[in-house]
Formats: structure tokens, C-alpha cells, sequence
């Protein structure tokens, strides 16, 4: 293989910090934190997600974790997500590097792993093609994309948390998919960089797949998934993270980690009006038609009880 990064599979340099990173004061504190990731341009999703996080009681704080633009392609939809999603803390997903400032023979910015087919991967760095025209015509919000941080920590009820697109190394890093936490490897390295990081919880998302892991010493990694797809076989909702120290009536599926609860809720956007929205973005035969209609349609192929995995699943692969 060449040393020339390859289009939709290198992870580019400027994406790497190192868990180490992370092991710095909190940047924001409140009893409940909202974590949205892979909002991917979905406008109903959005309002749900802002409508939604309105009725949430009590000291709260929302981050938009990446990937809130991608299908957006429709100027006036790029601009709803930005509106929506400027008046929240946001840290940059891999999509948003890309359009604000694209590195050299990155493509969609991705890394997508060896699992993740060629014509996915050529699909996706047309997307974003397409996506870099519409976002030439606001240059604002480029020069607001490039500035956002690409990690956060916050504390919430005294638990510190690492809030990061990718994994605890890199912008766009798998370390935290579900497919790599199904493998032994995949849980020790994630368990390093919880020590590394210095935090007991880990948000992520870009993986696109939801999974929550439990592990040793009362600490968890919590991937939302996507909050603008649906996540599971045969729904038609997204999905995002709250971490709060009082739990949710709405929790799909929660950890409770002493103080404070980890817990996944539905984002349970109109999906009629969403596929109306995004089939007149991108129509059948388009890129991100052939990528991503059927989930949307109908989810993917994916459980809800292969997401909630507890800390005995380590000794179980580990045998
Ligand atoms: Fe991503």
C-alpha cells in the first residue's frame, strides 16, 4: 500500500489530540447534559431535539458533538441546522472539518475501516462534494465550524465527562464503535483511555451504530449513534445521549453510574415529513439515496439489546 492517504479512509493529522488531551479541567458543569450526535443534516430531527430539550427540567446543557450537517445540502435546511445548533455548545465531527477547512485527499473525512464498503466510502466523498458547494455560499458559518473545539470535557453530579466525536484519540477514530467494542482489544484499549483521559464516562458518536459499555470502576462509554438516523431494526427515531443526576421517564436503556444516570433516549422526529424532506434533497439514484435510504426507511440491521452491553461482556470475550 502507497503512503498517499486515501479519499474516505486516511484519518488526517490534524484530527489526532491523544486522549491525554482530555485530562484537563471541566469546561461546562450542569445537573443534566444532553449529548447529539449525528444529527446528519436532519432538520425534523433538529426541532425535536431543541423541543425536546426545552421541557427538560433544571440546570442543563446541550453539545451538539458532530455531524450535524450531511444531507443538508438545500440551503435552507443548512441554515436551519446551523441556526439550530449555533445556540447550543457544538464540538466539530469529521463533516464539519471537512467543509470548513477540507485536508488534502481526506475526502468525507471518515476513516472509514475495512468493514465499511468501497462504494459507501466513494458515496460519501461525493456527499460531501456536493455539500462543500452549499456551504461556500455561508461563509460565517465555515469560519464558525473551524473554530469549534474538537472535544470537550464537562462534569455532571461530580463525574467527569469526555465528550468527543470519534474516540479519546481522534476526530474521526472507530476506537468507540460497537463493532470494535465487541472484540476483547477494542475494550481494553477503550478502558486505556478512560485512565488516560482521567474521565469515568466517555460521549461519543460517528461510528453511526449506538452502543452503551459498562466497565470496571463505575465508568461507561456511551456511542448515541446517529440522532437524525434511525438506529434500530425496523424504528424510525434517533437517538441521544443524557447524563443527568436524576433519570429520565423517557430513557430507552440507562446505566446508572452512583450519582448520576447514563441513559440513551429516542429523538422521535416526524418521519414522514423528514423523507419527504430528504428525497427532495437527494433522490433515488442520488449518492446518499443509495447510502442511506433503506435506513432510514426502515433502521438498520441492528438491535436494541446488542446496544447495552455490561461490564460481563469483557469476561465473556475475554475467555
Ligand atoms: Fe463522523
Amino acid at each position: 500500500m502507497s503512503g498517499q492517504p486515501r479519499p474516505g479512509r486516511s484519518c488526517p493529522f490534524a484530527y489526532r489530540y491523544g486522549a491525554g488531551a482530555l485530562a484537563a479541567p471541566a469546561q461546562l458543569r450542569a445537573d443534566t447534559l444532553w449529548v447529539v450526535g449525528g444529527l446528519y443534516g436532519n432538520s425534523c430531527a433538529l426541532q425535536r431535539v431543541l423541543a425536546d430539550f426545552d421541557a427538560e427540567p433544571g440546570d442543563k446543557k446541550l453539545v451538539f458533538n458532530g455531524d450535524f450537517h450531511w444531507f443538508d445540502v438545500d440551503p435552507e435546511e443548512f441554515a436551519a441546522i446551523e441556526r439550530g445548533v449555533s445556540a447550543h455548545e457544538a464540538t466539530r465531527g469529521n463533516i464539519e472539518a471537512e467543509l470548513a477547512r477540507p485536508a488534502q485527499g481526506a475526502g468525507c473525512g471518515c476513516a472509514y475501516p475495512e468493514w465499511v464498503g468501497d462504494e459507501t466510502v466513494e458515496h460519501s466523498n461525493r456527499i460531501i462534494e456536493r455539500l462543500r458547494e452549499t456551504a461556500q455560499a455561508f461563509p460565517s458559518a465555515q469560519q464558525r465550524l473551524a473554530a469549534l473545539p474538537m472535544f470537550l470535557v464537562a462534569e455532571i453530579g461530580g463525574l467527569r465527562v469526555g465528550v468527543v466525536h470519534g474516540d479519546a484519540d481522534s476526530l474521526a477514530g472507530w476506537g468507540f464503535s460497537q463493532e470494535v467494542l465487541a472484540t476483547a482489544e477494542g475494550l481494553r484499549a477503550a478502558e486505556r483511555t478512560l485512565d488516560a483521559a482521567g474521565v469515568q464516562v466517555f460521549a461519543s458518536s460517528h461510528s453511526c451504530l449506538p452502543v452503551l459499555q459498562s466497565f470496571a470502576g463505575n465508568r461507561a462509554l456511551i456511542n448515541n449513534g446517529a440522532a437524525g438516523m434511525p438506529n434500530f431494526a425496523r424504528t424510525r427515531y434517533g437517538l441521544a445521549t443524557r447524563i443527568s443526576v436524576t433519570p429520565s421517564a423517557a430513557a430507552l436503556y440507562r446505566l446508572p453510574l452512583g450519582a448520576v444516570v447514563v441513559e440513551a433516549i429516542a429523538i422521535a422526529y416526524d418521519a414522514d415529513a423528514w423523507t419527504a424532506r430528504f428525497l427532495r434533497q437527494w433522490p433515488a439514484g442520488s449518492d446518499a439515496h443509495a447510502s442511506y435510504y433503506a435506513r432510514i426507511a426502515d433502521g438498520p440491521g441492528y438491535r436494541l439489546e446488542q446496544a447495552v452491553r455490561p461490564t460481563g461482556d469483557f469476561a465473556r470475550i475475554a475467555a
